[in-house]
This record gives structure tokens, C-alpha cells and sequence, in this order.
């Protein structure tokens, strides 16, 4: 078998097992094998540029292009659906839908997804484009990103599919992704989602598709448009559709009574608790096309169809008081404390009032009957208060003026909606947020601690920060409460087995606002040494990729606190990482330093993330868009052509992959 033969086979190949797996649920291969399968056509397609398809199951993996999106129009309108909340408009819709039609007629009963709407065109049985809502008449083409989604198919099994057609349906994000994403974003302190719906569509709008790849999307499809569809129902459409590989949700019902209705939305009004997606309500349409035509389509939505949308579930009690939380970055939260009330089957305490705006706007007292709802969020809120059943002379909640925990008075930044608690030396909570922040798994991975031994140490005044932790003696732990000799050398080897973590973990690991994981790693490149960092200006450190000015100004913040400064001091004497390691400073040079570059089209020696990293190591600027700064484009084969008339255009010069690791003293690695 030829090379070309076999990117064929394996193109083929991995389109099935992408839909046995994420449209089926019943794969046949192994994880690993899939992985396998995917790298030997990655590599293949990396060597046979000539050979690309922009639909490849190869694409799902993402690129890290920058694009703004291109607005396109739809060929249908993308319309929304009438609204209903009760039993009673429902009947009002099917009483009103029998006398337009005067014949028989199916309803076809179906969930309501709460995610964020796509309309995907096929061609010859192959996906061509993908665009959101927008305004309905037009939407964003976010083909790219769509086609990382493994459930949407770019290539449509079987035959019988229309030459041309379009499938519209939901994008969501399954609520176990959601909680894992939050979880992540809280831990780099990125501002949280607030339902998979906003997660969804806020991934969908990423200007990164790799972004978007990594963040598991799934898609529902439920309406199709065409000339030549297989049938005059929309039921059997949608099963036929399922057949060319689209998911399909399994929860459609096609009824005939108003009854029947009733008892698909009561029984899935509770069931919907257990699915894996957010819904938030049934739809009901008339499932014959022909009799759809026959109704028609109001100025904003179609005749023929109705959302019931399930009541979010609300409660009202009593509001007992305000307490304040106070977070490892001082950021002050109120907590409505409330009278237990029973919602969507857990006993609910506390409310999260979010911030001093909040309470204002609606104007809440001590003693307020306050509703509080559980939609798609997981912390409940509190929607609004009953102002008739005030308690008189019932105290204004005023927001509080200094730390709960330290009493230091409180701040509130420019452009933020938080109060925060500057004491972040002496603060309690602040303080063990941060030492647990530092032993935590991703930054210095100490084993044997956690935050209850955290809180024991700094009660007993062992510790009162990070740097403490290198002066702990196997007496001082072995003394206290609950503490055996085992516990402590543990505890011991954990910190010592620390002193090897890279300086990158480390400095993540200080908690430097904003600074998470990945933008770690960026300023330990470019300032390989702690004392470096200390020294850079507001403009070496926005020249940094993907660092801005609020992470700059917090660095320069931090470093400028004497007592932080301190606080390094006391790391570098317990022997802790505070430079690159010998081994990557060593291929570290400055040869393409104030350089900034483009990268674009296929290669054939790195993948696109090593150049990335190359790049970097080598002191350049990646960047995503071409401009008159832009030092040149490193370029492989099949760069986009209006890239190319771009940069022809500004003239800027056009580096050959071998030339660049030519440039960068890299050898080429033989052709195997
Ligand atoms: S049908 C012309 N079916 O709800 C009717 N929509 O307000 C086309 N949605 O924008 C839509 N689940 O984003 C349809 N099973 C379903 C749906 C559904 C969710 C969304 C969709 C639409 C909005 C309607």
C-alpha cells in the first residue's frame, strides 16, 4: 500500500470510530489504539502536505491560528421558538394548530437543549460550514472550531442524503465537562462560567480551535432544511439523519393526543435531572413538512412549533444574615444565610450574593422573604425579595468596610465588582489559601499535607508562610495532636522531594495573581531566573506572549512588596528552584530575540506547537496575525492564500522551515 493509500485508509477509518465513539457511545478500538491511529495519519498528512483535506478527522485536534471571525448569511433564517411556561398554552397551541389544519396531524415531542445554536451546511455529503445564530439573518462562521467537535460528522456515512442540505441543532457542553472546566478556572483564578450554556457558547467563540478541542463539546442536531429530503416528517428525517452519522437525540416522542403531550413533558420535567446535557424545556412540533408549510411562520417564529419551558425551580425564605468569605486572593464574598429550604432535591443554606452591586440593586434587609432559584448554576442565587412582607424596621444590609478575618480595611479596584482585603501578609485565610495553593499537586506537589495539617500548623503557629514550611523540625510536628512519627516523615519527605521542582511549578506555585499555569511557564522562559523577573520592566513583560498589562501589573506588584521579596529570599536559602534548570538553559539563545513571528501552513520536521515553543526558547514572539511588526512568517507548505497575499502585501519575508532551523543552530532531523 502506498503512503497516499494509506492517509485514505486511516482517513476512512478514524471517521467511523470518531462516530461509534462520540455519536454511538460503543466503540470498538481502545483509547490508545484511536491515538495511535491518529498520529500515524498525522505524520503521514505532515509529509504529504499536497495531500490535505480539509476534512480530515486529522482537523478535530485543532489549530492554534488566530482568526476573527467571517459573518455570513443564512440561506434560511435562523428563527426562534414561541415561548410557553404553562399547561394551559400548551393547549391553547394544539387546540389552535387542529382547527388551522382541519385534518389529522403528529406532534413530534422533544427536549429542549440549553446550549447555543449551529446551523451546519453539507455539500456531497461532506461538511462545508458551520454558523452560529447570530442575529438570525446572519451568524458567525465558526466552521473551524465546529469541526473539532467529534460528534458533528465531517464526512456523512451511508447514502441518501440530499446533495446539499442543512442540519441546524445545539452545541452544549455535558455538565461533568462544565464542573471540571470551572474547577480548573477557579484553581487559575479565571473568572467562572455560569452554566454549561455560557461555557458553550463562550468555547464556540474562541479565537482558538485547540482551545476549543480540548474543551469536549458535544452537539445535538434536531431540524432539518432542504429541496430533496428523504420525508415529509421531521421525526423520520432526523432518524434518517442519524443514519448518515449525525447525533440524534433518542428522546423524541411522535404523539397524537394532547394527553400524550402532558405526559411526555411531566415525566421528562424529573428525568431531566439525570441526562447528561442541560435542557431547559420541551419542544413540540407538527411533524408533516407539508402541514408545517400549511401553518406557516409568524414574523418571528413558526406556527407549527412551541417551546414549554420548565419552571426553574424557586423557593422563598427567609434571609437570617450576611456573612463575607474571604478567598486566597483577599476577594471578598457575601453569603446570603438562609432559613434551610427544600430545592431541587438538596436542603439550601447559603446563597452567593456575589457582590456589593448586588445587594444594592435590590435594596435587601435582614428579615427579607428572598426567592431563591436553582436553574443551570450550581450555587444557588437569590432572584428577588418580596418587599410587601418586610419586617418593619428591618436593618439595610451594608456591605462591610473591613476584613471580617484581619480587620484591614477594605479596597475596590478599578473595574472590578470585588471588594478585596490588601492584608495578604497576615490574613488567615489568605495566608492558608496561599500555603495550600503552594503544596497543591500542579504547583510544588508536597504529599502528606493537606489543608486540614495546613490549618493544625498555622493554629499551632508552626507556619505562617510558604517559606516556613523548609524550617519544619520531625519534634515540632511529632508534638502536636494527631501527628505520628510516620505523618511527619512524610510530611518531611514531601517538602525535601519539593526542593526538585522546576522553577516554572515554582513560580505558579507563589500564587501571583493571574499568574496560572500556562503564563508560569511563558515568563520562565523568557525570564529564566527569579532575579531577572524581579528587575523586568512593565515592558519586557507585556513583550511576553500572551501577557498582558494585568499580568504584568500584578508581577511588578508583587515583586514590588518587601515582604515578598523576602519571602523569595527565604526559598532560594532552603534550596528551593529559582532558575531554569541547567539542561533547558542550555539550548536556550537570544537568536531570534525581539523578533516577532508568524507561523503558518504544514511542516514536515516539528509539529506547529514545538516551532511555538522553539520560538520561544529561542527568545521570538509568536503571534497570531500578520501586521507591519510581524519580523517574518514561518511558513510550510499550504500556507493560506490570503495570508500569503497579506504578507506579499506588506512585504514581509517568508522563512522556509529548514532555513529557521538553520537559523535557530537546529539540526534537521533526518528523513526517515
Ligand atoms: S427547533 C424553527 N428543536 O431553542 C425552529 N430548537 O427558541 C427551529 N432548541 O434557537 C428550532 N432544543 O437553539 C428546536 N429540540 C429543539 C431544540 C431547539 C433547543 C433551541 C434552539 C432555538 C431555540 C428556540
Amino acid at each position: 500500500m502506498t503512503d497516499i493509500e494509506r492517509i485514505d485508509q486511516l482517513r476512512e477509518e478514524l471517521h467511523f470510530h470518531n462516530y461509534r465513539y462520540y455519536v454511538l457511545n460503543a466503540p470498538v478500538i481502545s483509547d490508545q489504539e484511536f491515538d495511535r491511529l491518529m498520529r500515524e495519519l498525522q505524520d503521514l498528512e505532515a509529509r504529504y502536505p499536497e495531500h490535505y483535506d480539509e476534512n480530515s478527522p486529522s482537523v478535530r485536534v485543532g489549530s492554534d491560528l488566530n482568526k476573527e471571525f467571517r459573518q455570513v448569511e443564512h440561506n434560511y433564517p435562523m428563527l426562534s421558538l414561541g415561548n410557553t411556561y404553562s399547561q394551559e398554552e400548551v393547549t391553547e397551541f394544539y387546540n389552535r394548530v387542529s382547527k388551522s389544519l382541519g385534518e389529522d396531524f403528529e406532534i413530534c415531542c422533544e427536549m429542549k437543549f440549553d446550549g447555543t445554536s449551529i446551523s451546519l451546511t453539507y455539500e456531497n455529503g461532506k461538511l462545508v460550514r458551520a454558523v452560529t445564530r447570530g442575529d438570525g439573518v446572519r451568524g458567525d462562521d465558526v466552521t473551524e472550531n465546529v469541526k473539532t467537535i467529534r460528534s458533528i460528522p465531517l464526512v456523512l456515512h451511508g447514502n441518501g442524503y440530499p446533495s446539499s442540505f442543512e442540519i441546524r441543532g445545539e452545541i452544549l457542553m455535558p455538565w461533568t465537562v462544565f464542573e471540571e472546566l470551572n474547577k480548573e478556572r477557579e484553581r487559575k483564578e479565571e473568572p467562572l462560567f455560569a452554566n454549561p450554556r455560557n461555557a458553550a457558547s463562550g468555547t464556540l467563540k474562541s479565537q482558538n480551535s485547540a482551545v476549543v478541542a480540548s474543551r469536549k463539546l458535544d452537539a445535538y442536531l434536531y431540524y432539518l432544511l432542504g429541496e430533496n429530503l428523504p420525508h415529509d416528517g421531521h421525526f423520520e428525517n432526523l432518524q434518517e439523519a442519524s443514519r448518515w452519522g449525525f447525533k440524534v437525540s433518542d428522546i423524541m416522542r411522535k404523539v397524537k393526543t394532547l394527553q400524550e403531550v402532558f405526559d411526555f413533558i411531566n415525566y421528562w420535567d424529573k428525568e431531566r435531572k439525570n441526562l447528561p446535557v442541560a435542557t431547559d424545556g420541551i419542544v413540540l412540533k407538527v411533524n408533516s413538512q407539508r402541514q408545517q408549510r400549511n401553518l406557516g411562520y409568524t414574523a418571528k417564529s413558526p406556527r407549527w412549533a412551541i417551546a414549554y419551558k420548565f419552571q426553574a425551580e424557586k423557593a422563598l425564605t427567609r434571609l437570617l444574615k450576611v456573612t463575607y468569605q474571604v478567598g486566597r486572593t483577599g476577594a471578598i464574598t457575601p453569603v446570603a444565610n438562609l432559613e434551610p429550604v427544600q430545592l431541587s432535591g438538596t436542603i439550601v443554606k447559603r446563597a452567593s450574593l456575589h457582590n456589593a452591586d448586588i445587594i444594592a440593586s435590590m435594596d435587601l434587609h435582614i428579615g427579607d422573604n428572598v426567592y431563591v432559584e436553582k436553574g443551570g448554576e450550581i450555587i444557588p442565587k437569590i432572584t428577588g425579595v418580596d418587599v410587601a412582607s418586610r419586617p418593619t424596621g428591618s436593618p439595610r444590609v451594608v456591605f462591610i468596610t473591613e476584613c471580617p478575618e484581619c480587620g484591614s480595611p477594605l479596597v475596590r479596584y478599578e473595574d472590578e465588582a470585588a471588594h478585596y482585603c490588601t492584608n495578604d501578609v497576615a490574613c488567615p485565610p489568605q495566608i492558608k489559601g496561599k500555603i495550600e495553593h503552594f503544596i497543591s499537586r500542579r504547583a510544588m506537589n508536597i504529599e502528606g499535607l493537606g489543608p486540614e495539617t495546613v490549618d493544625l500548623f498555622y493554629q499551632d503557629g508552626l507556619i505562617h508562610d510558604v517559606a516556613d514550611l523548609y524550617s519544619l523540625r520531625m519534634d515540632d510536628i511529632c508534638r502536636l495532636e494527631r501527628m505520628g512519627k510516620k505523618s511527619a516523615e512524610n510530611i518531611l519527605k514531601g517538602i525535601e522531594r519539593s526542593l526538585s521542582i522546576p522553577y516554572e511549578r515554582v513560580l505558579f506555585a507563589l500564587g501571583i495573581r493571574f499568574v496560572g499555569e500556562t503564563v508560569a511557564k511563558k515568563v520562565a522562559r523568557a525570564f529564566p531566573d527569579i532575579d531577572k523577573l524581579k528587575k523586568a520592566t512593565l515592558d519586557e513583560l507585556i513583550h511576553v506572549d500572551e501577557i498582558g498589562e494585568k499580568i504584568a501589573a500584578s508581577i511588578l506588584r508583587y515583586f514590588a512588596n518587601p515582604k515578598n521579596e523576602e519571602l523569595v529570599e527565604r526559598l532560594r536559602n532552603a534550596g528551593v528552584q529559582l532558575k531554569l534548570s541547567a539542561t533547558s538553559l542550555g539550548k536556550q539563545t537570544d537568536r531570534l530575540a525581539g523578533l516577532s513571528i508568524l507561523i503558518s501552513g504544514v511542516f514536515a520536521h516539528h509539529s506547529r506547537d514545538e516551532y511555538k515553543a522553539l520560538i520561544e526558547l529561542h527568545g521570538g514572539k509568536n503571534v497570531g496575525s500578520i501586521s507591519k511588526k510581524t519580523s517574518f512568517i514561518l511558513a510550510g507548505e499550504n500556507m493560506g492564500p490570503s495570508k500569503l497575499e497579506k504578507a506579499t502585501k506588506l512585504d514581509i519575508p517568508l522563512v522556509n522551515e529548514e532555513e529557521f532551523l538553520q537559523r535557530i543552530g537546529e539540526s534537521i532531523p533526518a528523513a526517515d
